[in-house]
This record gives structure tokens, C-alpha cells and sequence, in this order.
């Protein structure tokens, strides 16, 4: 793959942390959910008990960082007291920003949640290097599935990995060559259907196909529902049960699927279960 200067990461001193397990959304595909997914990794982990930071590295929608003032003022009009996460933007694109935000939103936090941009960015790029779990949320469709893998018109069979999956396989040689970690690159299905279409299962074989060739787990995320779109306002998640008041079917639905994504990314298991607090 040819690698221009624009494409190469930023050039930080950032090492990858011991204590503080570090989860990436990435993608550089616009809209396939990496916000929304990390806003409600992050505070199912919180409503375990753990300790959260996130890192917003999209300055420009700052969707995250927004999401997390918007939750912040829920709780002041409330009185509530909802699981919260610390959180910091990258406002400044610079390398020494950058290094001052890894290192103290890593100091005593169990997990760090790092969003980024849905384009070419070399903070998302060094962010991906650092990472213990790497997720790229996609959607149904061979749009999505281009960018990391392409397929023969006709038959749908993988013909060769793309450029994403050859940058993730360069995140993962340098990280293993700097500590010995393997990161786990995660596929994340978002927005999923609940009718199976033809379009869905030829997705699915070609996943099936491209991680046994690059080396990615496919996991199920959030199925496509309103509700993930209409929380944002008051900075809510399905996590949330008791702000919504009685549940109806659509919502332990959901939550369950929540769950199941939890459980799916495979996170270690840092805080002991505190009765009461919602899993
Ligand atoms: N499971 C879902 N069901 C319904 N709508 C969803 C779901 N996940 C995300 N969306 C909606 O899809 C749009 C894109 O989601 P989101 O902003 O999380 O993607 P993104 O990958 O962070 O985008 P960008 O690359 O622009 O940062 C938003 O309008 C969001 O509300
Ligand atoms: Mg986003």
C-alpha cells in the first residue's frame, strides 16, 4: 500500500498504558455508528462500576463530548445521579495536547474510550496503535464492507483485503513490535436488521471470509432502532432505565442486545459486581 506523509500517524510519545485497558472506535467510513456505540460502551462500563474516561478526537462534531455535557445537565435539571464517565475533546490538533490528554484521562481509570473522526486522521491513526480493543463499526452493506475488504461483483467472494484492514494490520505490527500486544480488532455489526435480507447474509459470508484472512472478530452491536437517535438531547442511554420511566418491549429489547455487545467484546472484568448496579 502506498503511504504518503498524510498518512502516517502522529508522532507522539505516548506509550500503551498497563493499567488502563483502552478501547478505539474507528472507522474512517462517516456514520456507522462509532459514537453512538462508544457512548454506550462507555457507560454500560461506568453503571458496572468502573472507572471511564473518553477521549473525543472528532473536534469538529465532538459527538461524544457532547453527548456527556448534554448527560451532565440531565443530571443538574434532575437532581439524578447517573453514571458518568470523564471526559476530554482534542481541541487543539496538536501532539503535545494529544499527550497531556492520554496521560491523564489514563491516570486511575480502569478504561479509556477514544472516539475519532469518521476520515483520515493522524491522532485516529496513533489512537489505533495504542489500543487493547479496537472496534470499526460498519453497517449491513458493501459501502461499508469496501473499505476494508472487496469483492468479486458476481459471486461476492472476497477477492482482496482494502486499505483499512492494511493500516489496522500496520497498527497491530507496531504495537506488537512496541510491547508484544496483539490488539484486538473488532468488527462491530451496527444498526442491525431484524428481517433477514439477501443483502445481510452475503455481508455476513464476506465478513466470515475477510476475518479469517486479516484476523478480526465480528460481533453483533446495537440493532437499528429511533430510540438511538432521539437520546442524544438529554444525553441518555438504554442503560439508563430509570429515567425512562416504565419500559416498554422495544426497550428490553434493546437492552438485552446491549448487553450481548458487552458481553461479545470480551472487556476485562475489573470491578467486582456491586449489588444493585445495573449490568
Ligand atoms: N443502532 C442505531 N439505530 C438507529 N440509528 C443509529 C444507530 N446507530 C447510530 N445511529 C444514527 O446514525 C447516525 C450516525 O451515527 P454516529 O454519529 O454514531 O456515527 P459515527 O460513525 O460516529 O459518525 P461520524 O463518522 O460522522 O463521526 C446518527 O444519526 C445516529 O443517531
Ligand atoms: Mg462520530
Amino acid at each position: 500500500m502506498a503511504t504518503g506523509p498524510e498518512q502516517t500517524p502522529a508522532s507522539t510519545h505516548v506509550a500503551p498504558s498497563a493499567s488502563t485497558h483502552v478501547i478505539v472506535f474507528a472507522n474512517e467510513k462517516g456514520g456507522t455508528g462509532k459514537s453512538t456505540t462508544a457512548v454506550h460502551v462507555a457507560i454500560a462500563l461506568a453503571a458496572k462500576g468502573a472507572r471511564v474516561a473518553c477521549l473525543d478526537l472528532d473536534h469538529r462534531q465532538r459527538t461524544v463530548g457532547r453527548y456527556l455535557d448534554n448527560r451532565a445537565e440531565t443530571m443538574k435539571r434532575n437532581g439524578s445521579v447517573l453514571p458518568m464517565p470523564l471526559h476530554a475533546t482534542l481541541s487543539e490538533q496538536s501532539e503535545d495536547q494529544f499527550e497531556d490528554l492520554w496521560h491523564s484521562l489514563c491516570q486511575g481509570s480502569d478504561f479509556l474510550v477514544v472516539d475519532t473522526p469518521g476520515r483520515d486522521d493522524p491522532f485516529a491513526r496513533t489512537a489505533a496503535a495504542l489500543a487493547n480493543t479496537l472496534v470499526t463499526p460498519m453497517n449491513d452493506s458493501f459501502v461499508d464492507f469496501d473499505l476494508i475488504g472487496q469483492v468479486d461483483p458476481e459471486t461476492y467472494q472476497v477477492t482482496r483485503p482494502s486499505f483499512y484492514s492494511e493500516l489496522i494490520w500496520d497498527a497491530r505490527k507496531q504495537r506488537a513490535r512496541a510491547d508484544g500486544t496483539t490488539i484486538d480488532w473488532v468488527v462491530l455489526r451496527n444498526r442491525l436488521q431484524h428481517i433477514e435480507a439477501r443483502n445481510m447474509r452475503r455481508v455476513s459470508d464476506a465478513l466470515a471470509q475477510l476475518a479469517k484472512r486479516v484476523g478480526f472478530r465480528i460481533i453483533p452491536g446495537l440493532g437499528e432502532r429511533v430510540i438511538y437517535r432521539e437520546m442524544f438531547p438529554a444525553g441518555l442511554t438504554m442503560i439508563d432505565s430509570k429515567a425512562f420511566g416504565s419500559m416498554g418491549l422495544a426497550h428490553v429489547a434493546a437492552r438485552q442486545e446491549l448487553r450481548e455487545m458487552m458481553a461479545a467484546l470480551q472487556l476485562p472484568d475489573v470491578v467486582e459486581q456491586v449489588p444493585g448496579v445495573a449490568a
